[in-house]
């Protein structure tokens, strides 16, 4: 019987996060940690999930999960589900057997790292395989995107079009940009360790702005244009202006009442240790921090956060989008 090993790659994001929402710029980068998913045909009628990372296993008969009856299923698999339904919807029945979903992840969850939009990626994709159906990596990137918005709420898109993709990107809602980087730039990760929800942490910048809009929208669009300063840097590999603009970011975030503490203690530590710029990545609250160090400042940045107790790690920037592993039509 059929398996496919499928994978896509999580994200940070380097400029324009929350900004984003309202329409405005923002950069991000795929990173070389990714999610993969398995699936496997097996001789029953049932459909089996099991997440390693998150010690969760649930099995459900597949014509309920083609008729979408998802009630009892828990909150953490419910997107997934809900993607596994979408699927036989849109693609009729096409499973003599059940399948086996496993699940391995390289990527934090909950820690603004794009771990569930990777992982919505790698399982339609390996679906798409397991299905032999015709999907466009639009089509990929909708039905990925429809299960993102079970976790969400109302996401940009744009952790999907980077686990679909790969890259640098600069992204507005419904387009996006390739950047061809002048220089690799070392990216260090700090986690919180503290886990918040993107949607929370979206709707308190949502009301912030309901009650101070002249303000906040000043602060959004000043977000929006260190995105488009960025591009510049980013092609000339200007480190230097790089981290002036993830400082300044950082700053503008805090306006926005989405750092905390921890956020402030873990960029602290990475600017003593000799980073240019450090910020919060993603939706803030909790989650990670990046930094950009200075040249031979990589290992000490890293330990100034280690030392802080959290953890920390050199993330290499990903140019490969979602891809087959193993299996399917490619192999
Ligand atoms: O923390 P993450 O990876 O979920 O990123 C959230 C980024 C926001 O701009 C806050 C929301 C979004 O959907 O773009």
């Amino acid at each position: 019987m059929n398996r496919v090993v499928a994978s896509a790659p999580g994200k940070v994001i380097l400029f324009g996060e929350h900004a984003v929402v309202y329409g405005e710029p923002a950069i991000a980068a795929a990173i070389r940690r990714r999610v993969y998913v398995s699936v496997e045909e097996i001789a029953t009628d049932r459909i089996e999930i099991e997440s390693r990372n998150l010690k969760i296993r649930e099995s459900m008969r597949l014509e309920k999960c083609t008729r979408g009856e998802l009630e009892g299923v828990s909150a953490e698999l419910k997107p997934l589900w809900h993607l596994c339904h979408k699927m036989l919807e849109l693609h009729g029945h096409p499973l003599k057997h059940g399948l086996r979903v496993e699940i391995r992840s390289e990527i934090p969850e909950s820690a603004g790292l794009g771990s569930s939009a990777a992982l919505a990626t790698a399982l339609a994709l390996a679906l798409k395989e397991i299905f032999s159906v015709d999907m466009s990596p639009n089509d990929i990137w909708n039905i990925a995107f429809e299960s993102e918005k079970i976790v969400h709420g109302r996401p940009s898109g744009i952790d999907n079009t980077l686990s679909l993709h790969g890259g640098v990107i600069l992204y507005r809602k419904g387009s996006m940009k390739r950047i061809r980087l002048g220089q690799t730039i070392p990216l260090v990760v700090g986690d919180t360790g503290v886990s918040r929800s993107t949607g929370k942490m979206v709707a308190r910048v949502r009301m912030l702005r309901e009650k101070y809009p002249d303000v906040i929208e000043e602060v959004i669009r000043a977000i929006g244009r260190l995105s488009l300063l960025s591009v510049q840097a980013l092609v000339d590999g200007d480190l230097e202006k790089l981290g002036d603009l993830m400082n300044i970011n950082q700053g503008l975030l805090e306006a926005l009442g989405v750092s905390s503490p921890e956020i402030s203690m873990l960029v602290n530590a990475a600017r003593k240790a000799g980073a240019l710029g450090a910020k919060l990545t993603g939706a803030g609250g909790g989650g990670c921090i990046i930094a950009l160090p200075a040249k031979n400042a990589i290992n000490n940045v890293v330990e100034s956060i280690k030392r802080v107790g959290r953890d920390a790690f050199l993330a290499e920037i990903e140019f490969e989008g979602a891809r087959i592993e193993s299996g399917g039509a490619h192999g």
